[in-house]
């Protein structure tokens, strides 16, 4: 089911880079663009709260007035509101299947899509209440189905449907109760958006201006061509024979015509129940947390900003060196991607093997085996020029091995210290080196992309030294597009063909 998704996702995103590029790929922004319609759906809410009259007799006419009267702003207003909300369902759900199929729920990943299940809830309980505020036919269906579908319930000793059942019946309170609720839910919304995204240092909130731009005018224009409109006025005493419904928020009520209402929550909370469990099942092989060896570190911080997962943090030191602080792991939030490895100034390769244990480090994969392995990939390997690629564990760039082609596979490109690139060509282990992470934008650990374009481009520490010949080093960032990452290994190994030759490695670093 997975990989069939990943699958399904693979082809629209290679559909959709074709306009956006892979930068503005909306697929890969879909949880800053949930935080974007949000910010629309509520700044808009505020605005039509001024109009919005929040007695059950005069709601209906305040919202005609809004639409038809003042067309131009409450109106647009309201259209933007409503479909703003719709596409907050869209990108919700896409988001939802999007990041289970790319397993980023697993093992201590867990936080972000546990504290996502209950945000579902809320997104529809905002709608649907939002949808009764219009108090038209559709709101009288919409309240009659719910109230009696709630008591079904065994929570309310009186039926609450009773308030719905004819004109007489009919109070303020429950209306009241409704424009409450359509208030609050979206502030503890609000709430639950924060903390879904507390493990994440960095998170990206904002979709890229571009999009944000694109997003906004699309939305205009749609309110302006098709303008949200109400239903006829709400009357108890006649039942509502035909209404239009909007199946973004409103697709559980049909489904009350075929499943009783109790059979009904059974089924909702039984999904969420799954949903919630989904981390966990089946258990993950959790790599162990990253290890800091204190006497390697100076306290810089390095690994502290680069963590994607705020798992570092910098505390007063501990064993009586210098330092003024130290870093400490929260292996509870450690996701051994490495990065804080690749950030690290003392994984360097430039030192006796015997020395090297860099200030921080992943137990399954250190720095000394990586050395090991850089400086055993093209030893004797026949072909010129030889290509050393580092590679991430989601690059499925294994493909690339050949003759002249050595791949050193490591959980994150952004895990390799800028100063091996140097010493692979410093000390002739290579004639290029091919960097291939995931996909830019959207690598699997968050922000390794960001991190090594910025360590290589020399605006962030630790970067990679000028005097290290650009023209020898590629960087690809195309997970599931192998043909496009051999093609431009091809290129790169021709443009390398053009360069006057290395010097052959020196034999002092084998040892
Ligand atoms: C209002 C709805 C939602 C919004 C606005 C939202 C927003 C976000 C944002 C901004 C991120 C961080 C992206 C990054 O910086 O890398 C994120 C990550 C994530 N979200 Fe959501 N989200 C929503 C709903 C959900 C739901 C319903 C689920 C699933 C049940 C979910 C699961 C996840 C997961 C698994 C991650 C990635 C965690 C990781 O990288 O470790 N989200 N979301
Ligand atoms: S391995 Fe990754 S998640 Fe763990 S501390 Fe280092 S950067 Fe943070
Ligand atoms: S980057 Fe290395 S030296 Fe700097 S604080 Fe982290 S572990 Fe210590």
């Amino acid at each position: 089911m997975k990989r069939a998704l990943r699958t399904i996702f693979a082809r629209a995103e290679a559909l959709l880079e074709w306009g956006f590029g892979q930068r503005l790929n909306p697929l890969s922004c879909l949880g800053a663009l949930g935080w974007y319609f949000f910010w629309i759906v509520a700044g808009s809410g505020i605005y039509l709260y001024i109009f919005f009259d929040t007695g059950i007799t005069n709601a209906h006419a305040s919202i005609e007035a809004m639409t038809h009267e003042q067309w131009y702003a409450a109106g647009i207003m309201r259209s933007l509101h409503r479909y703003a909300s719709d596409a907050l369902v869209v990108v919700a759900l896409l988001h939802l299947l999007r990041e289970y199929s790319l397993d980023r729920l697993r093992g201590k990943r867990f936080f972000a899509w546990l504290t996502g299940v209950p945000l579902l809830w809320f997104i529809y309980v905002c709608g649907i209440t939002g949808y009764w505020l219009v108090w038209d036919k559709l709101a009288q269906m919409i309240a009659v189905a719910t109230t009696e579908w709630l008591d079904t319930l065994p929570f309310f000793g009186e039926p609450i449907a009773n308030n719905f059942l004819n004109s007489s019946t009919l109070s303020d309170r429950f209306f009241t109760l409704m424009v409450f609720m359509h208030i609050f839910a979206p502030l503890f919304m609000l709430f639950l958006m924060w903390l879904h995204i507390q493990r994440h240092a960095q998170a990206r909130v904002n979709p890229p201006r571009e999009l944000a731009i694109g997003t906004a005018v699309m939305l205009l224009l749609l309110s302006l061509a098709y303008p949200a409109v109400s239903q006829a006025p709400a009357d108890l005493d006649v039942v509502p024979a035909n209404v239009a419904l909007d199946w973004y928020y409103l697709g559980v009520y049909p489904l009350l015509e075929v499943i009783p209402g109790g059979q009904l929550w059974l089924l909702l909370f039984g999904v969420t129940a799954v949903l919630a469990v989904l981390p966990w099942v089946p258990p993950a092989k959790i790599a162990p947390a990253a290890v800091v060896n204190l006497e390697n570190c100076n306290g810089c911080g390095r690994c502290f900003q680069d963590c994607p997962f705020s798992a570092i943090t910098m505390l007063p030191r501990s064993d009586g060196m210098a330092y003024a602080v130290e870093a400490v792991v929260n292996t509870d939030n450690c996701v051994s991607c490495g990065i804080c490895v690749g950030a690290c100034p003392t994984a360097t390769p430039f030192r006796r093997a015997t020395a090297i244990v860099a200030g921080i480090e992943l137990p399954e994969f250190s720095i000394a085996g990586l050395r090991a392995q850089t400086m055993a990939a093209n030893a004797g390997e026949p072909g010129t020029p030889r290509v050393l690629v580092y590679a991430c564990e989601h690059s499925e760039a294994e493909s690339l091995r050949a003759p002249g082609t050595s791949v050193i596979t490591m959980p994150c490109v952004a895990m390799l210290p800028p100063a091996f690139i140097d010493f692979a060509l410093s000390r002739g282990h290579a004639d290029g080196v091919m960097l291939a992470g995931c996909a830019q934008g959207d690598c699997h650990y968050r922000l390794g992309d960001v991190w090594t374009q910025q360590r290589i481009d020399g605006a962030r520490d630790p970067y990679l030294r000028q005097r290290v010949a650009r023209e020898r080093l590629a960087i690809s960032w195309l997970a599931g597009k192998p043909k496009r990452r051999q093609q431009v290994l091809d290129e790169f190994r021709s443009r390398l063909r053009s360069l006057p030759p290395r010097s052959k490695t020196r034999q002092s670093d084998r040892a």
